[in-house]
């Protein structure tokens, strides 16, 4: 392995895959290097730009901590995150579409009684929220467990404060024996997804704007079911067309709807996919 060149170090780079023991770890690894080799070859990659590309890696890594996830980030901006999740969860017409899971999902919600309040102080108009949790045939699914979560009127999530010592605008409900459920909360905004590290640089470098339409996330979990992590998207806003995060698919658009005596309704039926 001596006087390797532009063309040949890949092959040796390859080559010393061979003993590795995990089959798909080595599939991945062998088109990682591949495509990473042909992509280095394909820009004429200068020693500089490579310093410059680590910088930015090790700035992403550097931003990280129990709060904040910049390679998440990084993946939803570069449209990663979307792909991964096109092509895992290709289902049924009819059933409830996926999308990014985003870096705002927090363990340990607290859980709330059907038709609770889980806004818990957010700032915000008010906002009631019901549905449904059915199947293909239009079945009920008791019993579902339906984690939400959601930025409050001034588009920050509550992890994003960093005194708070509460859970806002996120909880845990479970769906009632006709498969319906309704939680209050505040009605949701587009916000800016976080620019103050190297994803904002990297956003600001390619003239991007950094805005999510406003959105309400959900993790849906039911036995015998796909665990389905989405959105639900209010419709007119000015971001629909141009997310950041390439999140948005039509059918998770729905109204909120401005109520005569004040505030907001929204409504959504989510279609949930069996498992196999
Ligand atoms: C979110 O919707 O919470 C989100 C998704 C991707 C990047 C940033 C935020
Ligand atoms: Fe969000």
């Amino acid at each position: 392995m001596r006087n390797l060149d532009e063309q040949t170090v890949t092959q040796a780079v390859l080559d010393l895959l061979a003993g590795t023991p995990d089959p798909r770890l080595k599939f991945i690894l062998t088109s990682l290097i591949t495509h990473l080799h042909d992509f280095a070859r394909d820009v004429k990659l200068t020693e500089a730009e490579l310093r410059a590309g680590i910088s930015f890696l090790t700035q992403t890594g550097q931003k990280c901590d129990d709060k904040r996830q910049e390679f998440i980030l990084l993946s939803d901006v570069l449209g990663l995150s979307m792909l991964t999740v096109a092509m895992n969860n290709r289902k049924p017409r009819g059933c409830t579409e996926s999308t990014v899971f985003g870096p705002f999902h927090v363990e340990g919600a607290p859980e709330y009684a059907n038709g609770a309040d889980i806004a818990n102080g957010a700032i915000g108009e008010p906002c009631l929220v019901r549905g449904t949790v059915k199947d293909l045939h239009g079945a009920p699914i008791a019993g579902a467990e339906l984690e939400v979560w959601q930025a409050d009127a001034t588009g920050n999530y509550d992890v994003q404060y960093p005194n708070l010592e509460t859970h806002q605008g996120r909880g845990v409900l479970r769906s009632q024996a006709d498969g319906s459920f309704e939680f209050r909360t505040v009605v949701a905004v587009a916000y800016p997804i976080p620019a103050d590290g190297p994803v904002g640089d990297l956003l600001r470098a390619t003239a991007r704007h950094p805005w999510r339409p406003a959105h309400l996330h959900f993790m849906i979990k039911a036995k015998n079911y796909q665990t389905l992590v989405t959105h639900v998207f209010r419709n007119g806003d000015q971001y629909l067309d141009s997310d950041a995060v390439f999140g948005v698919r039509q059918t998770l658009v729905a109204d909120w709807v401005k109520q005569p005596e004040g505030g907001y309704t929204l409504n959504y039926d989510f279609v949930l996919n069996p498992v196999g």
